[in-house]
């Protein structure tokens, strides 16, 4: 894909932040700072300003090791849609991913998925946004008793990482670092006699405590994890699941979460999911993969 950028398309930098954050909230995303501040860190953001000089779209790239990189927060404010903005983003995004040797990936939102199948994005997999809102009862989950769920300590580090990359499908640990500083309060590892089975992670958002990725051998490893982070976040809080981990979105359904909205997992130039989905019952969050 040639980099054909529609013009004032240009690099975000730290100067950007706070109108890159009231650009997302302008949209009811989730994003904190801490968010914008690891695309910068991590990846690449770029954007396109309005005539007045107001940041009025983004996205970004978030490589995940060599071979795979998502591409983020692709939004354009609403009075300047259906300009081909965000087809201009994509490609410049895509381009820099595709130079780089990588796969682009991408979680989509209905809308989004319009714009990216028609630069060569092909659905892969689904999930959906369940959020919890106030604090319900949590319907018990039937763990096996072999099964030690705690929070995550400095020395689980090699063990998530561990668990990730398969599920994932890369190696994604400078994310996950910054991840188990944002969740320490709730973040769980699980473990049988045998070593560690499953973890989850998470972090705080605008609007709701973002609780995801959620890797675990077995669905009930998965309720059991979940279970000890929603005990100890009060408020809103939102889970990403996969649609296949019907028995777990049943379980959330049944500890007071709701269905809001879909997304699909997509990768330019395939339909085969990296890593395997089987293994992810959340995950970190659409824009991060
Ligand atoms: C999705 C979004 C980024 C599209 O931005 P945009 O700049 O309007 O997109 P483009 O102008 O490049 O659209 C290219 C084509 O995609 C399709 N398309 C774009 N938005 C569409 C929509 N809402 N419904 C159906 N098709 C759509 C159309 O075919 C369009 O071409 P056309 O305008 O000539 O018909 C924008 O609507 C948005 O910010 N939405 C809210 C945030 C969001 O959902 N972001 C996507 C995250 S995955």
């Amino acid at each position: 894909m040639a980099a054909t950028d529609a013009p004032g398309v240009r690099d975000l930098g730290l100067d950007d932040l706070a109108q890159a954050v009231t650009l997302s909230a302008s949209v009811g995303w989730n994003q904190v700072e801490a968010d914008w501040r690891l695309f910068l860190d991590l990846g690449h953001a770029v954007g396109v300003d309005d005539d007045e000089g107001r940041l009025a779209a983004t996205a970004a790239t978030l490589p995940s090791g060599p071979g795979l990189a998502w591409i983020s927060m692709v939004i354009v404010r609403e009075d300047r849609r259906r300009r081909g903005i965000a087809t201009a983003l994509l490609k410049r995004c895509a381009y820099e991913i595709s130079a780089s040797g990588r796969v682009p990936g991408l979680d989509a939102t209905p809308a989004g998925r319009e714009v990216y199948l028609r630069l060569g994005f092909q659905d892969s997999w689904t999930l959906a946004r369940w959020r919890r809102v106030g604090v319900a009862p949590i319907a018990p989950a039937e763990s096996s008793s072999a099964l030690r769920v705690r929070p995550i300590e400095g020395r689980d580090r090699a063990a998530v990482l561990r668990l990730d990359a398969p599920a994932f499908g890369a190696d994604r640990s400078p994310l996950l670092a910054r991840l188990l500083e944002r969740s320490s309060a709730f973040a769980a590892v699980a473990e049988d006699e045998s070593g560690p089975r499953g973890f989850v992670l998470g972090r705080d958002g605008r609007a709701t405590t973002h609780l995801g990725p959620l890797v675990a051998e077995s669905e009930d490893v998965a309720r059991a994890l979940a279970r000890h982070a929603l005990g100890r976040i009060t408020g809103s809080v939102t889970v990403d699941a996969a649609d296949a981990a019907a028995g777990f979105t049943d379980w959330l359904a049944a500890s007071g979460f709701g269905r809001e909205r879909p997304f699909t997992r997509m990768y330019r130039g395939r339909s085969e999911p990296f890593g395997a989905p089987g293994l992810t019952f959340a995950v970190a969050g659409p824009e991060l993969g």
